[in-house]
């Protein structure tokens, strides 16, 4: 597929929490947006070629606006994107925007949902409630932050407070005096989803204690962020885990890729990402990130032994799909299925 990038404008800065802000995305000749799903996220394209995923929070029942979160990340945590939108994007500046592209799908048939937002994680979490509350399903969010200061978008949240859908965990700092996840997580009732998204230390522990949710209830989206089982904040002066991620996949050893239903095969020398091979060699598939992030590049394939090494891929989606800008393959030979 190739990329859709459109011009919008930007019609609203608003500051949510400290060092949050919002960005409310509007086309330039007042008509329609492309319709999302909830979950969604969009591409920002800066001038200097990078490209940085932020998810859509305004429902997605409103096509004439986008509005995004982004949370100021400062050197060297970040890898610089959210500086840059601080800095550069304004009220009045057209920017180019690729997407709405989901990865995190909300189940609409669920009997209950369970939402746990970290922080900026609210962004995603908060379109799914608009669409829950909608189509009037059941649901409940915890929202995780330090101190009131910290919590995104608190007036539309406080609307779900006042009827009990909202419970806020402010802890001060001290994560002992926040939310009881396993108590929480405990006794999943049937039919119930559960999803979250937030820093990497909340990520990794609300994986442990809902590993035993029944599977395909348990949704989550890194935004950006190391996998819980890895250090998440690294001293002065180190590259972030990010960086780390992007540096390790300029390694790999060599192999082939095929079509599938066609006789094409191609050399993926060590140093090449197998997208940028077939994308040479006159293969359309979108690539955004190029970074295992953001799920341009889903592709499907039918033979080999895949070295995933992306942030995006559900463990039930790995066997049949590979993000082929940084995964790799362990066998000789890796074939796609491009049709
Ligand atoms: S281009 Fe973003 S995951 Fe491949």
């Amino acid at each position: 597929m190739v990329k859709q990038v459109m011009p919008l404008f930007v019609r609203r800065v608003t500051y949510e929490a400290e060092d949050i802000n919002s960005y409310e995305l509007v086309d330039p000749d007042g008509g329609e947006l492309p319709e999302f799903t909830p979950g969604a996220h969009l591409d920002i394209n800066f001038r200097d070629g990078r490209v940085r995923q932020y998810s859509i929070s305004s429902p997605s029942s409103d096509r004439m606006r986008y509005r995004i979160g982004v949370l100021k990340v400062r050197p060297p945590n970040g890898r610089g994107g959210s500086m840059a939108v601080f800095e550069r994007v304004h009220v009045g500046r057209v920017v180019s925007i690729g997407g709405p592209r989901n990865n995190f799908l909300l189940d609409e048939t669920a009997k209950k949902s369970m939402f746990i937002a970290g922080g900026i994680g609210i962004t995603p979490l908060l379109c799914m409630l608009h669409r829950l509350e909608d189509i009037g399903a059941d649901f409940v969010l915890h929202y995780c932050a330090k101190a009131k200061k910290n919590v995104a978008f608190s007036e539309e949240l406080e609307k779900f407070e006042a009827d009990g859908k909202v419970i806020f965990h402010l802890d001060g700092g001290d994560p002992k005096r926040g939310i009881n996840l396993k108590k929480e997580l405990a006794d999943p009732e049937e039919g119930t989803h559960l999803y979250f998204c937030g820093p990497p230390g909340l990520m990794g522990a609300i994986k442990k204690f809902s590993s035993h949710w029944p599977s395909g209830t348990v949704h989550y989206e890194y935004f950006g962020a190391p996998p819980p089982s890895e250090p998440p904040v690294p001293k002065a002066g180190q590259p972030t885990k990010v960086e780390e991620h992007i540096g390790d996949l300029a390694i790999g050893v060599g192999f082939q890729v095929a079509v599938a239903g066609t006789d094409e095969s191609y050399e993926v020398p060590p140093d090449r990402s197998i997208l940028d091979v077939l994308i040479e060699n006159g293969h359309n598939i979108e690539k955004s990130c190029g970074a295992g992030m953001c799920g341009a590049c889903k592709t499907r394939y039918v033979e080999g032994v895949v070295d995933h090494k992306d942030l995006v891929l559900r463990d039930e989606e790995k066997a049949n799909y590979i993000l082929p800008c940084v995964s790799r393959c362990k066998s000789e030979k890796l074939v796609v299925d491009l049709s």
